[in-house]
Order: structure tokens, then sequence, then C-alpha cells
């Protein structure tokens, strides 16, 4: 891959290693024992956490670690064509790779025989709403006091064409000439990528640049998250 080509530029002028703005909040949603709103571009996401609590049906307990469940759910109104509200066979795979993203986040072993529940509402899409899911899920868990090991980071590298990317909007997986998505999640203590997707083709040489460039991101949106963490703490009104 030659990237001096530089055949492509992105529609909205970003640099490839360049990501929407972003804001996130802990502490969004008061029902909740955790709660976060984690906003890239025009791709928003909501976090609510419920538990650890008691687990029913009794057979479904594990005596050894609490059961993670995630439910990842695209609002009708989130996207141009009205999605239907019912969960599609898409909001299901995407609660299972979310959960499977965050298990590692947590000391399940810490809470034998209880739930813990993740509810990942979009309410605005422009490509990018799993990682923002999972961003959201991260500081979500963390507001809850949930024993973790650390944050997780998630970003969608990529490629448009030869050229690799990070967050691509909704017009650039679009892109005519082929676009690739790369959804990574990585938790930066323990050096470990927790999910890591790949929709279109890409070199081996792209591939390990998009890796790295991903990587990189998600470290800093693990600092973003800790310093929402912080300001929500200080604000003192969590219960
Ligand atoms: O959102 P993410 O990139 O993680 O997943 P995707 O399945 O690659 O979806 C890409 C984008 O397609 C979404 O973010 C939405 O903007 C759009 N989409 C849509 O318009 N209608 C759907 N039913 C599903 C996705």
């Amino acid at each position: 891959m030659n990237q001096s080509k530089k055949a492509v530029k992105r529609p909205d002028g970003r640099k490839v290693d360049e990501i929407r703005k972003v804001s996130c909040k802990a502490g969004v949603v008061k029902n909740a024992d955790g709660s976060a709103e984690f906003i890239i571009g025009n791709t928003t996401a909501i976090a609510a956490v419920y538990g650890p609590r008691e687990l029913y049906p009794k057979f479904k307990q594990d005596p050894s670690r609490a059961l993670l469940r995630c439910k990842y759910n695209l609002m009708s109104f989130s996207v141009s064509d009205r999605k239907r509200p019912a969960p599609s066979r898409r909001d299901i795979e995407l609660g299972l790779v979310i959960k499977n993203a965050l298990s590692q986040l947590i000391f399940l072993e810490k809470y034998p025989k209880l739930a813990i529940d993740v509810f990942i509402e979009i309410s605005q899409a422009d490509a990018g709403t799993r990682c923002a899911g999972i961003c959201a899920a991260s500081l979500a868990l963390a507001d809850a006091g949930i024993q973790m090991r650390e944050l997780a980071g998630s970003i969608a590298a990529g490629a448009l064409g030869d050229l690799v990317v990070l967050d691509l909007t909704k017009e650039e997986e679009d892109y005519p000439e082929g676009a690739t998505d790369l959804p990574i999640t990585y938790l930066p203590k323990q050096g470990l990528i927790t999910s890591l997707q790949l929709d279109g083709d890409i070199s081996f040489a792209g591939f390990k640049k998009a890796l790295k460039m991903g990587i990189n991101k998600c470290k800093e949106l693990v600092k973003l998250q800790e310093e929402a963490l912080k300001i929500n703490y200080l604000k003192g009104d969590k219960k």
C-alpha cells in the first residue's frame, strides 16, 4: 500500500488519523447505577448499567462469576430510513460483540451469582456506533462503581481505497471505490485487543497500519473517559 499516492481525500477534510469531535459525559441517566453518553461526530451512544443485581431465573446463576448482559439498540429515528423498533439480527449480534469486548474489563469473579446489565441506545447513527457504544459502556460501568481492571477504548479504523483512515463516517463507508471497516477495542493497561472485526479488503501492510493508528487512538479515548469520570466525581451528585 502506497500512502504517498493519496488518491482519495476525505469528504470532511480530516487527516487520515483524525477522528471526529468527541465529547463524553458520565452520569446522564439518574435512575441507572451508572451511565454515560459518548458522542463522536454525528454518532451518539448512551449507556446505562444496572447491577450487580440478583439474577433470575436462578438456574442462570454462575457460582463463580457474574453474568454480563449487553443490549444494543439502534433507535428508530437514529438513521434516515426509519429502522423497525424490534431488535434486528444486527442489534442482537452487536450486543454479543460488545459483551465480548467488555468481558475482560470487569472482575466478574467478584460478583458470583449476580447479573450486570448494560443497555446501549444509539440515538443518532453516522457509522462507528458499536465503538461509540463500547466507549459509553466502559465509562458507565466505571460510573456504576463496578470493580474493573481498566477502561476500554474503541474506534473504527479502516480504508478508503488504498488510504488507511480512522473513524469512517457513513458517507465514507459507502465510498463507491470500496471502503474497509476495521473496528477495534483495546485495553491499554493489559495491552489486549478484545474485539477486532473486518468488513472489506485490506493489504497486510494496510492492516498493520490501521491497527497501530486505532490502538493509539483508543489510548486517547481512555484518557477522555478518565477526565469525564473525574468531572462527574467532583460534581458530587453520585448516589
Ligand atoms: O455503526 P457501525 O459502524 O458500528 O455498524 P455498521 O453495521 O457498519 O453500520 C454502519 C452505519 O450504517 C450505522 O452507523 C448507521 O449510520 C447505518 N445504518 C443504517 O442507516 N440503518 C441500519 N438499519 C443500520 C445501520
